[in-house]
């Protein structure tokens, strides 16, 4: 028997709609031999107004504890500044330094390219994002960083990436703009790729990555940029695929890793059953394929693929009137169908 241990993290707004989606899906999965153990942890909101804190030490706690974590959404614009977000404090918490992110390409599901199989593999621990911001006078100045420890980790994880798939890497900079740091970026991305002769390296500017993400998505394999600009470029990415609500994604760190949606809370929808639970979904078969389930994570996408191929099972942001629990029972109908 092979059991594991799954934290929830439901989070706010739709985020609670959604991981129980995922959660019967995961349950669903025709294995004898394969079970789970799940342990709903508050984050978010939620967490704030029963604990105090967005962020609970013990959900952190059982987090590390557990064999995977998947995260749902959390509402960060309703937590007062000065209070740290739980997202970006779950990533550190965590120790997640690269975010991982595939667009690809569903079969029936309307799009700007239907051909389309990329990753963004985004750094996530510093750049744009260090959130070092100090004032000098009467400007704000925000110190972009770029340290040699986590560029190096993060291309190494980059390149490993790529042997899986097409050993192709387009690491994106801006150096016109940001002439020392990109300088540097390049640098060093560039010294590790000398130990992977077998992948291929191009580096191009951000603005040509978005516009080429646009007009011929099909050309890129793994993208690989700094923090800022790979939360932009994943979005990109997930639009012409197929929206944001399909997208799913892995934050990876040396000792522990969690995978979520890439959407957001949607407050709007929150708890009227309309949510698209496709993206968390998914982000559960990266979880799976993480823990070693490579079997069970391809028949649960195969069976979110079956489901959104059927116009009646899709959910109202892709254009169908299905609930998430009519589309969660697709889901679940598709699994048990043989191989
Ligand atoms: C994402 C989100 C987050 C980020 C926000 C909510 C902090 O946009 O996961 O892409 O910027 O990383
Ligand atoms: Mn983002």
């Amino acid at each position: 028997m092979r059991r594991h241990r799954i934290a929830l993290l439901p989070g706010d707004g739709i985020g609670t709609e959604v991981c129980r989606a995922a959660r019967v899906t995961l349950e669903a999965i025709p294995d004898p031999d394969l079970s789970f153990e799940f342990t709903e942890l508050p984050m978010g909101l939620v967490a704030l107004e029963s604990e105090g804190d967005p962020l609970p030490q013990s959900t952190i706690d059982q987090a590390r504890a557990a064999d995977a974590v998947l995260h749902g959404a959390t509402d960060a614009s309703s937590i007062a500044p000065g209070i740290r977000p739980p997202l970006s404090g779950l990533r550190r918490e965590l120790g997640c330094f690269a975010s991982v992110r595939p667009s690809v390409s569903i079969p029936g599901v309307d799009a700007v390219h239907t051909d389309v199989d990329l990753v963004v593999i985004r750094e996530l621990t510093e750049g744009t994002y260090s959130k070092i911001e100090f004032e000098i006078q009467d400007a704000v100045c925000t110190v972009r960083v770029t340290s040699r420890a986590a560029t190096q980790r993060v291309a190494r994880l980059a390149l490993e990436y790529a042997r899986t798939r097409r050993r192709h890497v387009t690491v994106v900079h801006k150096r016109a703009g940001v002439p020392r740091g990109d300088s540097f970026w390049l640098e060093v991305i560039a010294d590790v790729a000398v130990e992977f002769g077998d992948v291929t390296v191009r580096t191009a500017n951000v603005d040509a990555v978005a516009h080429d993400l646009v007009r011929a998505p099909q050309e890129f394999d793994v993208i690989l940029a700094e923090n800022l600009n790979g939360d932009i470029l994943s979005d990109v990415a997930a639009a012409v695929t197929g929206g944001l609500p399909l997208a799913a994604s892995a934050c990876i760190g040396a000792q522990w890793a969690y995978f979520e949606p890439v959407h957001g809370s949607a407050p709007t929808i929150a708890g009227l059953g309309k949510a698209n639970p496709a993206g968390t979904m998914l982000a559960s078969a990266m979880l799976l394929e993480h823990i070693g389930e490579t079997g069970a994570a391809d028949r649960l996408r195969r069976a979110v693929k079956l489901a959104l191929a059927d116009p009646s099972a899709r959910t109202a942001d892709l254009g169908g009137s299905a609930s998430t629990d009519e589309f969660t029972a697709a889901v679940v109908g598709a699994l048990c169908e043989p191989l």
